[in-house]
């Protein structure tokens, strides 16, 4: 049995345990998780059937049958062919795994077009949210996930390091230059593809977390936020470095910068089983309340990492998800100076059986050599 045929074969226990007859899955991360087939979602209707007994069912395109064959554990692949209409095709396998009358756990992402096909193609169903089953199964992560996590970690390192090394030579890129930079050294570390925008945040524009990257022009003593990660076989890095590429760093930062790293530690040192996901929250908070910034520490400690970069656990106060091993998250605490720079750190930790296994190990120190 391979990994995919396991997790479907696990997602068919827990819809048991909730009471549903079936996941009907639509290109996303469920969809990979439980065949092995990839995709991204498109105009026409594709669907992996996921009885609670039994053999699931894939619904495909004709075109992609060949592909589906080849990729996906699942021998049960029905196709339709442009012109057809594949909504008969959905009112045959529901009778055919007798859903027709079923409770349903559709994807949270299936587009509502297709949702609304399923609802009318099977009116006397009653439907739910895929999540109920799929989020407590991809929590923890199995060995080959891992091992994806793992590589995916070490190419935002190499990555990170090589682009701390340009020192003075980022002086004068623009923020869209350095974020080129970024990508190109990602792929030639071993990156397939960014798990999302590269985030050069120089200066002022460190302070707004989520800023991308702009036309702004690197200077010296500019504290850069940079904050990136690729995916390998589909799992995706996520690393935050906040560096000064030359030059002096403006008054305050290298307090800011340290109270960052100790947050950091705090967190990572508060991982541990047993504990809450709101435990980390709140031993990274304390470090920055206690040195005066709690105030700029405008969001969320850190964010579960899988299949998607993000997904539970989220470490946020509120949060009393009770943390396993096998469950990987980011710790990432940072001060955002409004128009003056922002300081994040983030790194990926794992839970182990006695504490964390830290995915990440670059510098974290803010100068350039
Ligand atoms: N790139 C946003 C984050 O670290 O969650
Ligand atoms: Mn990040
Ligand atoms: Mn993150």
């Amino acid at each position: 049995m391979n990994d995919f045929e396991r997790r479907a074969r696990a997602c068919q226990e827990r819809l048991e345990a909730v009471d549903a007859d079936a996941a009907v899955l639509f290109p996303s991360p469920n969809l990979y998780y439980a065949s092995g087939f990839h995709e991204e979602p498109a105009e026409r209707h594709l669907f992996l059937f996921v009885p609670e007994t039994g053999d699931p069912v894939f619904l495909v395109p004709k075109l992609y049958a060949s592909q589906i064959r080849d990729e996906s554990w699942v021998s049960d692949v029905r196709t339709w062919a442009d012109g057809d209409d594949p909504v008969e095709a959905v009112k045959t396998i529901a009778d055919d795994l007798d859903l027709a009358g079923g409770h349903l756990l559709v994807d949270d992402t299936m587009w509502a077009r297709f949702t609304q096909d399923l609802e009318a193609a099977l009116p006397d169903a009653t439907f739910g949210l895929a999540s109920e089953v799929f989020d407590d199964l991809r929590l923890r992560k199995d060995d080959t996930e891992l091992d994806a996590l793992r590589r995916a970690a070490e190419v935002s390192d190499q990555a990170s390091e090589e682009i701390r090394k340009l020192g003075g030579a980022a002086v004068g890129l623009t923020e869209r230059e350095l974020a080129e930079e970024i990508e190109s050294t990602l792929a030639g570390a071993g990156g397939g593809g960014l798990a999302f925008d590269v985030i050069v945040g120089s200066g002022p524009n460190g302070a707004k977390p989520h800023h991308s990257h702009g036309d702004r022009e690197i200077q010296r003593g500019d504290p850069v936020v940079l904050d990136f990660g690729a995916f390998v076989d589909h799992y995706p890095g996520d690393q935050t470095r906040t560096v000064v590429f030359a030059g002096d760093p403006p008054e305050g930062f290298e307090e800011v910068h340290r109270v960052v790293l100790e947050a950091l530690e705090a967190g990572v040192a508060a991982v541990e089983p047993g504990v809450e996901a709101q435990a980390v929250d709140r031993a990274t908070r304390r470090v920055i309340e206690d040195a005066g910034y709690g105030d700029e520490f405008i969001h969320r400690t850190g964010h579960g990492v899988g299949l998607e970069v993000h997904e539970p656990p989220y470490i946020v106060e509120g949060n009393d998800q009770v943390l396993e091993p096998g469950m990987v998250f980011s710790v990432e605490p940072g001060i955002y100076l409004d128009g003056r720079f922002g300081v994040r750190i983030e790194d990926l930790v794992v839970v182990t059986d006695d504490g964390c296994e830290r995915l990440n190990h670059s510098p974290r120190t803010w100068e350039s050599l």
